[in-house]
């Protein structure tokens, strides 16, 4: 009996450390305490005993009754308090959720755009080499229209294709992807670009621009139209017309500066009293929001595409200008500002 009473102790010391719920604790009650229990058995079995034994073991096996009852009070009073905590922790603080800026937005929906169209999209260098930027884009040195892209230079030493410069136009994405890949191309390439401009409420030193361009054969003034005017009615209304003004960049040949029907006062949004201006376009009724033109073959060229064989249409936007127009903002400072009174309002 001896020995059956301290295996029982030891199992039972197993089994309270395995509980874990009220369930698990009324199975132990019943296993050790219950009618069928080893413990009831060895209590029947007292009758059987010596007489001088009986009284020995009748304590013996009160005072393991008890320690099984206590260790069974202990074990129900822990697993309750275990289920019934109460969390004192205070609720959090709730955290602004941040949002996407209306210029990464507005990026990524131009950009899609295209995109569906079967451009494919490909982010070039901000820190780029004074060939790309300018030579390889039929700007010369010493050429005027070079002050147009006024540029940051970088004091890196030069390795082979000229100084190093922060980008003045997303452009050179045409001259990077045309050197690695051969026609038919058609890429959408955006991104940050500088100049050194005194900041007022159209300039500053950083914007954004996104770059696009079609390289295969038999591709002609015709399809560039198309494919703008279809970015025109599918990101600011289908009602918009489209004005191709005759313009000169260098990299392009024939260039045109491309405007659309004023969005405020032709769609009747803001219907104009007579004698009103409208303040967007300033009662020219046209809204310029593009440069573009048939890549020069001296651009093709320089980046060993035969132009006898292909040709190519591009064009260049500046992202801050057609987010302005889009949403009537008067100040590009808005922009960087990062006033979130400001975003806020294009958190879509
Ligand atoms: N790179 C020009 C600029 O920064 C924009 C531009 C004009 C890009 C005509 C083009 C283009 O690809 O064909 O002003």
């Amino acid at each position: 009996m001896e020995n059956e009473i301290k295996r029982l102790e030891e199992e039972l010391q197993r089994d309270f450390q395995e509980v874990k719920s009220p369930k698990d604790l009324e199975t132990l009650k019943i296993k050790y305490l219950g009618r069928k229990s080893t413990f009831t058995q060895l209590f029947s079995r007292i009758p059987t005993l010596a007489k001088e034994e009986r009284g020995v073991w009748g304590k013996k096996l009160n005072a393991f009754k008890q320690k099984i009852t206590s260790l069974l009070e202990d074990k129900t009073i822990q697993v309750k308090n275990k289920q019934e905590k109460i969390d004192l922790t205070p609720p959090s603080v709730s955290l602004e959720v941040g949002s996407r800026h209306i210029l990464s937005t507005v990026s990524t929906k131009i950009c899609s755009i295209f995109e569906k169209l079967g451009f494919t999209i490909i982010e070039g260098n901000e820190i780029e080499e004074e060939w790309y930027n300018f030579e390889a884009l039929n700007i010369p040195l010493e050429h005027p229209s070079r002050e147009a892209f006024d540029t940051f230079y970088l004091n890196i030493p030069e390795k082979n294709q000229g100084k190093y410069l922060l980008r003045s136009h997303t452009s050179p994405s045409q001259i990077r992807v045309m050197q690695d890949a051969k026609p038919p191309l058609a890429v959408i390439s955006p991104g940050r670009v500088y100049r050194p401009d005194e900041v007022d409420a159209t300039h500053s030193f950083m914007f954004h621009q996104i770059e696009g361009f079609v390289v295969d054969e038999d591709i002609n003034f015709a399809h560039l139209k198309g494919v703008l005017l279809h970015f025109a009615h599918e990101f600011f209304s289908t009602d918009v017309e489209l004005r191709f003004r005759p313009h000169f960049f260098p990299f392009t040949e024939p260039s045109a500066e491309v405007d659309i029907s004023c969005i405020i006062c032709k769609s009747g949004i803001n219907k104009l009293k007579k004698g009103q201006k409208c303040s967007v376009c300033k009662g020219k009724g046209w809204l310029e929001i593009l440069g573009c033109g048939m890549i020069h073959p001296k651009v093709l060229k320089a980046c060993g595409i035969d132009p006898k064989k292909y040709k190519g249409f591009a064009f260049g936007m500046g992202v801050e200008r057609i987010a302005m127009l889009k949403y009537s903002i008067d100040d590009i400072r808005l922009f960087y500002e990062n006033d979130v009174r400001f975003l806020e309002q294009f958190s879509l």
